[in-house]
């Protein structure tokens, strides 16, 4: 079992199940409707600790009754939540999620206006405790020093790049593994995994997820591998890439090859696409 803390962010997610994704302006019925505990570092660390490892989070959380959600499902999970923040004013980030019963698919809806966890508080923290630190790839002017402050513990880290940032390519080459989203590759322009990772000499390995083909990973010797995903019905794929994400981070943590935790990862990720919520 290892000790692992990850910095990102928890949110209340209203899930809407629909028959079918609306059309613009169409007025439409939910079949079901849940309020949970979301965020992409929550998420992880979620898994994780279904995994067997002791889990933390760094993150913010404002006083309010929202919250209440959060820490009741972090305690469930036993995550620790020492680490977080815990200003008076401010309101838990929102996310609308529109779940299709049709095909799986999540359409995402967030708002936030709540500041982010910061280095001071990262600085603050006894990073001795911990076998590996994750980070989401937000707040990036604060996210360089944290990833600096990493390195010189010697404690593995991975970075999230879940979506462009501006600064974000300046961090890339701080943490020991990078972990992207079909989203962020889109955005850049690439319409292929492959390009992607061939378009730059990474010095770590790279992975990257790609929803029902799987995923690709890249490591320093330049090799490029795919993992397929098994065929699956999907009945909810909210969460999958963060369940990707600690799927990488268990098996390296067991000592796993690339190509092994690539494999892992694609099957975790496919076992949760079969199940509502973030069940492993
Ligand atoms: C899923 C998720 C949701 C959350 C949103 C934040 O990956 O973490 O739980 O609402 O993304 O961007």
């Amino acid at each position: 079992m290892s000790s692992i803390l990850a910095v990102g962010i928890a949110t209340l997610d209203i899930v809407n199940t629909l028959a079918s994704y609306p059309r613009e302006d169409e007025e439409v019925r939910a079949q079901a409707q849940s309020r949970v505990r979301g965020g992409n570092a929550t998420n992880t660390l979620v898994i994780l600790s279904q995994l067997g490892h002791h889990c933390s989070w760094a993150g913010v959380l404002p006083r309010e009754p929202d919250s209440q959600v959060v820490l009741d499902d972090l305690d469930r999970y036993r995550v620790d939540v020492t680490a977080v923040q815990r200003p008076v004013s401010g309101k838990l980030p929102t996310s609308y999620i529109s779940l299709s019963a049709d095909t799986g698919s999540r359409t995402i809806v967030h708002y936030r206006d709540l500041p982010e966890y910061d280095f001071d508080a990262f600085d603050a923290l006894d990073l001795s405790r911990y076998d590996w630190l994750h980070f989401e790839g937000r707040n990036i002017g604060e996210l360089g020093s944290m990833l600096e402050k990493a390195r010189q513990a010697g404690i593995p880290c991975s970075l999230e790049v879940e979506k462009p940032r501006e600064g974000i390519e300046n961090l890339f080459d701080l943490p020991d593994v990078l972990l992207f989203s079909r989203a962020y590759v889109r955005q850049k322009g690439f319409q292929n995994a492959g390009k992607f990772l061939a378009s730059r000499n990474w010095r770590q390995p790279v992975f990257l997820a790609w929803g029902a083909a799987g995923a690709w990973c890249r490591i320093p010797a330049g090799e490029i591998m795919h993992a397929p995903a098994p065929e699956v019905a999907v009945a909810d794929s909210l969460g999958a890439g963060d369940v990707f994400n600690a799927g990488i981070i268990d098996a390296l943590l067991r000592k796993s090859s690339p190509e092994e935790s690539l494999h892992h990862a694609v099957r975790l990720a496919a076992v949760k696409c079969t199940r509502a919520g973030l069940v492993i």
